[in-house]
């Protein structure tokens, strides 16, 4: 790194040093490390991870690092501290929220994410750090300098949506674990992830946002030649709930420990919110499953999941069968299969 980059990480450094000592040893950390104690964080989670509380003052750690001897520009460069526009001086980015760095591949500390205590409908839940010569966001993941040696170990990686459910699954004993920086995966995340693994188990918030985010990942990894599987959890919960409420070793054994095949988790996604009942919600279904089978499947996953379909549709496999050649017909010479195919829309579908 450059003598400037390594400037800014040393301010992040010492940052991040003083909002872990605020949060652990002041009476003014003490309700957020109440607040992280009811989310059954423990010390040593604390410790590992060096959460810290920043204060809910206008320049604290501006004077802090001016007094430390780093210069406005750098200030402002890092993102701790942001420039005011009708005077002079400068104010906190980061102000009353617990504070969680983010390391690069050696363990620096390069931006922070800010969570409030009580969520509100004024304030984002979440604030990151800008983008900086040292943080970027579409290419940083959570966690790489902790999880490479179990990675490479499990010859796997677990992807998590955000690094909430990093440190809870650490704590469960899932220790490759990576997240992205609250941004979609892009393919710089991928070219990353390659690096240690060729296999990955994408386990995301069991919401709707979730399950799009999980459909979108899980393409894009196919396409990169990952071995894709999806762990899926019950309801809406995340992982983050899911250990608190069930415990590490359900989380292991029950979630990480069973996750569907590529294929298998996309007809979840395909059946989501559709009824069978309506012949187009029916077609639709088998259209996808089948464009999805013609793209990229071997013939012992085209044999089970047709049979799969029949089972759940009552379409014979035969019928189903002749569909999926047509498309595969279609599909030679493309590396891809296309997008479904739209039908008629929903309100129009008759009761079959
Ligand atoms: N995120 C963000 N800004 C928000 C909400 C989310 O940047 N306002 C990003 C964060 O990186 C977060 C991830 O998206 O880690 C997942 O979001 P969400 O599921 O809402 O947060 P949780 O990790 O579940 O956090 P918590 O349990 O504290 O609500
Ligand atoms: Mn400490
Ligand atoms: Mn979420
Ligand atoms: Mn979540
Ligand atoms: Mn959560």
């Amino acid at each position: 790194a450059s003598k400037s980059d390594q400037q800014l990480i040393s301010m992040h450094e010492f940052a991040a040093e003083m909002y872990h000592h605020i949060l652990m040893n002041t009476e003014e950390g003490q309700s957020a490390l109440d607040y992280l104690e009811s989310r059954g964080f423990t010390h040593e989670m604390i410790e590992k991870n060096r959460i810290g509380w920043s204060l809910p003052e206008w320049n604290y750690m501006a004077t802090a690092l001016q007094r430390k001897g780093f210069s406005e520009e750098e200030l402002v460069t890092s993102g701790l501290a942001i420039e005011r526009e009708q005077s002079n001086g400068f104010f906190d980015r980061f102000r009353g929220r617990i504070m969680f760095p983010i390391m690069n591949e050696n363990g620096k500390v390069i931006a922070f994410s800010g969570r409030v205590l009580e969520q509100s409908k004024q304030e984002a839940k979440y604030m990151n750090s800008p983008e900086s010569p040292i943080f970027q966001k579409s290419q940083v993941l959570y966690n790489v300098h902790q999880a490479r040696n179990a990675i490479r170990k499990n010859r796997k990686i677990v992807l998590f949506e955000g690094f909430m459910d990093v440190i809870a699954a650490g704590k469960a004993g899932v220790h490759n674990a990576l997240a992205t920086m609250g941004t979609s995966l892009t393919a710089h995340h991928i070219r990353k992830m390659k690096r240690f693994a060729q296999e990955v188990v994408i386990c995301f918030d069991g919401d709707d946002a979730g399950w799009e985010a999980a459909k979108r990942a899980a393409i894009a990894l196919n396409e990169e030649n990952f071995k894709v599987e999806v762990a899926v959890l019950p309801g809406k919960m995340d992982p983050d709930d899911f250990i608190r409420e069930q415990g590490a070793e359900a989380f292991q054994e029950r979630i990480i420990g069973k996750p569907h095949a590529f294929i298998a988790f996309a007809m979840m996604h395909a059946r989501r919110h559709k009824n069978f009942q309506y012949e187009n919600d029916l077609l639709q279904y088998i259209q996808e499953v089948l464009q999805l089978l013609a793209g990229r499947s071997t013939p012992i996953e085209r044999d089970l999941y047709i049979k799969q379909l029949s089972g759940e549709t009552g379409l014979s496999e035969e019928a189903i069968l002749q569909q999926y050649r047509k498309l595969e017909n279609k599909s030679i010479g493309r590396s891809r299969p296309e997008k479904p195919v739209e039908n008629v829309a929903k309100k129009e579908s008759k009761r079959i």
